[in-house]
């Protein structure tokens, strides 16, 4: 039985609390993420690999599971993700005779895809992460902007408004976002204002930037996040974190002994939490959700990346669901 405030409640004025799911934490982590989150992400099973593993198979039955569980409990859903440079099927780029598909030929595979997908959950995804992680990482070269991918390769940077215009037709109601992370990197912060604005500039369906937000104790700094929320706010689009998470290790660290965070770490956490979501509900007028990348510490991907098998604590509730300090800061702050 719980006595905490449920999240949802609180910040129902501000923004939507939503978490990342798959058919089995729906059932393990069932009532907490009924009692505290408004909102759904399908953590891998609307990626294009698993929906769409052939040209001719589709498997949407791990899907179709979670599009059921946010419609009985009456959830918003977050479609992830139709374009990305992983999770992504060798044979949408071959042409089966050890080439690549020249880009109208991927084009008319895009299109059949996305008029499949979103066509399908029409009536219960409100938002897809069109393009995911397109923007280059690389620090050092300036001149730096897309990532090198097969996409990039075939179609040049074209398939990124493509995407976005066949997600439109698929479903003229749907929000549509671009989503990355290092978000609020200033070196990366710029390339996506960049490739959003261009976008904007062409006439291009795009409604948001996800930040996804996946953050550790000690990075990025606060004023990092606050410049990059203003710097995409000048866009005139809706904010969402998408794919919220505070690791307790910094990205490279390699430290594999510890089986239970430190209290240290908590500590640093819970206040850590508490000055985030202070500037995001500064922030509610542009931030329409938040979602984490998972909700209580039983579960989560950090416990394989980006070392395999170490255990991190990177959330609000403990493994047992329990609210943890940081959950307790983070409520009292509406
Ligand atoms: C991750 C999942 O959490 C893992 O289970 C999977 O093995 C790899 O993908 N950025 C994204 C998400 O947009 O889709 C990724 O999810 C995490 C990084």
């Amino acid at each position: 039985i719980r006595t905490e405030a449920p999240l949802k409640e609180l910040y129902k004025d501000a923004f939507q609390i939503g978490a990342a799911v798959s058919p089995k934490t729906i059932v393990t982590q069932g009532s907490l993420l009924a009692y505290h989150f408004n909102s759904l992400t399908a953590e891998n099973v609307m990626k294009f690999e698993i929906l769409h593993p052939q040209e001719d198979v589709y498997s949407f039955e791990d899907a179709d599971v979670i599009a059921a569980f946010a419609k009985e409990q009456g959830m918003a859903l977050r479609g992830h993700t139709l374009v990305w440079h992983n999770q992504t099927p060798d044979w949408l780029f071959e042409d089966g005779r050890g080439g690549l598909v020249p880009r109208d030929v991927l084009f008319a595979r895009l299109q059949e895809h996305i008029q499949t997908v979103v066509g399908r959950y029409k009536d219960v995804i409100y938002s897809w992460d069109v393009v995911n992680e397109v923007i280059s990482d690389d620090a050092g070269d300036e001149n730096a902007f897309l990532r090198p991918s097969k996409w990039l390769d075939i179609a040049g940077e074209d398939f990124i408004a493509k995407a976005f215009e066949f997600a439109h037709e698929a479903d003229p109601q749907a929000l549509l976002f671009y989503n990355d992370y290092n978000e609020s990197h200033p070196h990366k912060r710029e390339r996506i204002y960049r490739l959003v604005r261009s976008l904007l500039d062409q006439g291009v369906p795009i409604h948001g930037v996800g930040l996804q937000a996946h953050w550790n104790l000690f990075d990025p700094s606060l004023d990092d996040i606050r410049a990059a929320i203003e710097r995409y706010a000048e866009l005139g689009l809706q904010l969402q974190l998408t794919e919220l998470d505070m690791s307790v290790f910094r990205f490279e660290d390699r430290r594999t002994d510890l089986i239970q965070p430190t209290q240290d770490m908590l500590e640093l956490q819970a206040a850590r939490y508490e000055s985030i979501f202070r500037v995001l509900y500064e922030y509610r007028e542009h931030i329409s959700a938040v979602t984490f990348w998972g909700a209580a510490d039983d579960y989560t991907w950090l416990d394989d990346f980006p070392v395999r098998g170490r255990k991190n604590w990177p959330f609000l509730f403990d493994e047992a669901h329990h609210p943890k300090e940081a959950y307790q800061r983070v409520a009292r702050i509406p």
